[in-house]
């Protein structure tokens, strides 16, 4: 007891003491779940920044949903959010099942169960964290805000998870409404049965490239009609296109080449979090699709924008960006700002972790990109 409240009182001298927990170290465990527990554990322990765990070394394709990683439907407390990756991983125990994990569980996660490469894993899941995760614990939920990440920074500072719209959730997602029409992250059936019909017109049953093509036209449009707050510039400019790849880089079974994926499979990963039955993850790692990418993204006449306030007025991103160069390090530019204005002036143990985090994020955009540095 002694110990746990003088970690207590180190971190509150170092952070004022501006923590909304709801646990104090001197309230009893008594009558609390296992969860409430390990909520309480963390509410107290600095983990700060950690290095990236090594890439996996075997890349094969092999059984993934097997004996040691069933799938479980969600228990109560248990949350999932915007990412039909994370969310099949958390539901099959590669990640915590309650949906709170630390950035290098999801590098190893990510690559262990869909073979996405080590540098794709380690960008998406930094920046993602940078933004939506708790430093201090080193904890991000893969859903909305959860007590289980511990007690968060002062604000500005978010962290509310990968459902927080703005950060790295966007608009015009396939299957999740846009923030401003909608529920932004839970599974939505009526974008859904749009997917299977547009897959019917041009995937001949299947989601494939041409489906997946149109079914990102398809959303931009929509968005462009109906939300005035539509955002399609950096970085959910690159992502949104990225994004439509992943069903086809990770859901497809391994040992099917056909590079189209089964409707009823698609929905399972995307509704209830699932793998089929005897799923063997792809071979090789997935480095990013650039063939693909490029396909999706001329097949119709994109650029970064934004409505203006009014529907049906998508102007174009001041910040124009040309290469995919130079879209990689806009992104990255772009989400080491986002941190900037989250976290104004951080200090101490705050300012230590965020540092390991952006070092962390830089790692796989190093040979092409400048590394800022916002908290020398
Ligand atoms: C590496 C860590 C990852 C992070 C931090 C992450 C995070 C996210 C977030 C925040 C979104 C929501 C963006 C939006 O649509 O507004 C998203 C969407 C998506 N993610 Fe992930 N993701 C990761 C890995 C993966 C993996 C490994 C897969 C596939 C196995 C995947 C598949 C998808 C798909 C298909 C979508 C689009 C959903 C839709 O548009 O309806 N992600 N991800
Ligand atoms: C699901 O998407 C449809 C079509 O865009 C929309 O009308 C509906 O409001 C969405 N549902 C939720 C819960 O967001
Ligand atoms: C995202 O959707 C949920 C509804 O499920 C809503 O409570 C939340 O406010 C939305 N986020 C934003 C920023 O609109
Ligand atoms: C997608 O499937 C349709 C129907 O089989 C086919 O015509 C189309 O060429 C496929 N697209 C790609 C990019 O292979
Ligand atoms: C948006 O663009 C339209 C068309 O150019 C214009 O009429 C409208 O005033 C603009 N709205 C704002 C808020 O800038
Ligand atoms: C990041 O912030 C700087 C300083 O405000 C700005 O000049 C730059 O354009 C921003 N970069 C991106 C990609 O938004």
């Amino acid at each position: 007891m002694f110990l746990l409240s003088h970690i207590y009182i180190v971190l509150a001298l170092q952070l004022g003491g501006v923590f909304g927990v709801a646990l104090r170290p001197y309230e009893s465990l008594a009558g609390l779940t296992r969860e409430e527990v390990d909520a309480f554990a963390r509410s107290v322990k600095v983990v700060g920044g950690q290095p990236v765990p090594p890439a996996i070394k075997d890349t094969s394709s092999k059984l993934v949903n097997d004996k040691a990683h069933p799938w479980f439907p969600l228990a109560p407390g248990q949350q999932r959010g915007p990412c039909p990756g994370l969310n099949t991983l958390a539901s099959h125990g590669y990640l915590p099942r309650s949906g709170v994990a630390s950035p290098g569980q999801i590098v190893t996660a990510v690559q262990e169960g869909f073979n996405m490469a080590w540098d794709l894993a380690t960008l998406v899941t930094y920046g993602a964290f940078l933004v939506d995760g708790n430093p201090l614990t080193n904890l991000m939920s893969i859903g909305s805000t959860s007590r289980l990440t511990g007690p968060a920074p002062p604000k500005p500072a978010l962290v509310s998870g990968l459902s927080t719209h703005g950060t790295f959730e966007g608009d015009a997602s396939m299957t999740r409404s846009d923030a401003f029409l909608g529920d932004n992250h839970s599974f939505n059936e009526t974008l859904f049965d749009q997917l299977v019909q547009i897959s019917k017109e041009v995937g001949g049953g299947k989601y494939n490239v041409s489906a997946a093509a149109e079914v990102r036209f398809q959303r931009f449009q929509d968005s462009v009609a109906r939300n005035p707050t539509f955002n399609f510039a950096n970085p959910r400019f690159a992502t949104a296109f990225v994004e439509t790849i992943f069903p086809l880089a990770f859901f497809i079974d391994g040992r099917d080449k056909s590079l189209a994926l089964d409707l009823d499979v698609m929905r399972g990963f995307f509704k209830d979090s699932r793998m089929p039955h005897d799923f063997h993850r792809r071979e090789g790692a997935f480095e990013g699709g650039g063939d693909e990418f490029d396909i999706i993204q001329s097949s119709h006449n994109y650029f970064p924008g934004f409505n203006n306030g009014t529907v049906n007025n998508f102007v174009p991103d001041p910040n124009f960006l040309g290469t995919q160069t130079e879209e990689i390090c806009a992104l990255y530019e772009k989400f080491v700002n986002t941190t900037m204005e989250l976290y104004p002036n951080p200090q101490g143990a705050l300012r230590k972790a965020l540092n390991v985090n952006l070092d962390n994020f830089f790692i796989p955009v190093s040979s092409g990109c400048t590394q800022l540095h916002p908290f020398p």
